[in-house]
């Protein structure tokens, strides 16, 4: 059978890197893309010395033109691309250092429309512009996949408290992009899903978090490779459950 080829965005860490390492130790090809080169190539090199089979692209995915670069690049290298998961992402903490960063994405009488956007930019709409830039590569796979790594903060009907309104309302449009993909890409055979990882001990989820990346990963791998078309734009938990929207 032929070897699936596997791309990750944000592998340098975190869950993206745990994705790396659980799809490469299933035999699966992995392109592991980091938009920091020094630890994206650091982790590929870890992963290429347990003996896998592991290729390093740098990616910023808040930069249309380096996504468009990037799937240039792999069409010379790769025949296809069968599972994309788009697992970068940053919230109020992560995307930039001090409490006054964290307050202008969180805090109504401190909103910052400049970071409200850029959460957007990375959160919501650099998944779909992934989608756009590799859909040719994703069509010459027999069973094509795209996951959106989502979150449970935003699903709309389990918002239920106020602030935080750029990691929110980054993820909950996330989820609608999701879904109109699904429903454009599933004509073409690409099963598109939405998933959430749970709270998850990482540098985002911080340590007080309740799972490890291995369990997360491992749960949301096993929901990954069983989905099929039908079950093109649903939103998944790691557990193998569907989540509310
Ligand atoms: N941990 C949780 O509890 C939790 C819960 C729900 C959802 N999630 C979601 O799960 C995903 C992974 O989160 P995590 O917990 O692994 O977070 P993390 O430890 O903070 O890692 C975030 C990853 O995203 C990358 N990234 C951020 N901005 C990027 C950009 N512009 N271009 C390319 N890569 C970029 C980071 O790269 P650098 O190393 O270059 O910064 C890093 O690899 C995110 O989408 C997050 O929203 C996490």
């Amino acid at each position: 059978m032929k070897t699936k080829i596997a791309l990750v965005t944000g592998g340098g860490r975190g869950l993206g890197y745990e994705f790396c390492k659980q799809l490469a130790a299933q035999g699966t090809t992995v392109i592991l893309t980091a938009r920091n080169e020094e630890r994206g190539l650091a982790a590929a090199q870890a992963l290429q010395s347990a003996g896998h089979d592991i290729h390093f692209r740098r990616l910023d995915v808040g930069e249309e033109a380096d996504i468009a670069a990037l799937a240039a690049d792999l069409k010379k290298d790769f025949d296809n691309i069968d599972l994309l998961i788009n697992n970068a992402g940053i919230n109020a903490k992560s995307s930039g250092a001090g409490e006054s960063n964290f307050l202008r994405n969180f805090k109504l009488g401190d909103l910052d429309p400049e970071a409200v956007l850029d959460m957007m930019r990375i959160n919501s709409l650099a998944p779909i512009l992934m989608a756009k830039h590799l859909l040719p590569l994703l069509r010459k796979s027999r069973n094509p996949k795209v996951v959106n790594v989502s979150s449970w903060l935003g699903s709309i009907s389990e918002k239920t408290n106020g602030g935080n309104y750029s990691y929110c309302g980054s993820k909950a449009a996330l989820n609608m992009f999701s879904r109109a993909l699904a429903f454009d890409l599933v004509r073409e055979g690409v099963t598109t899903i939405a998933v959430n990882p749970g709270w998850v001990k990482t540098d985002m989820g911080g340590s007080r978090a309740k799972l490890t990346a291995e369990d997360s990963v491992k749960g949301l791998l096993a929901v990954i490779h069983k989905v099929k078309t039908p079950d093109a734009g649903k939103f998944f938990q790691w557990d193998g459950t569907e989540h509310p929207w």
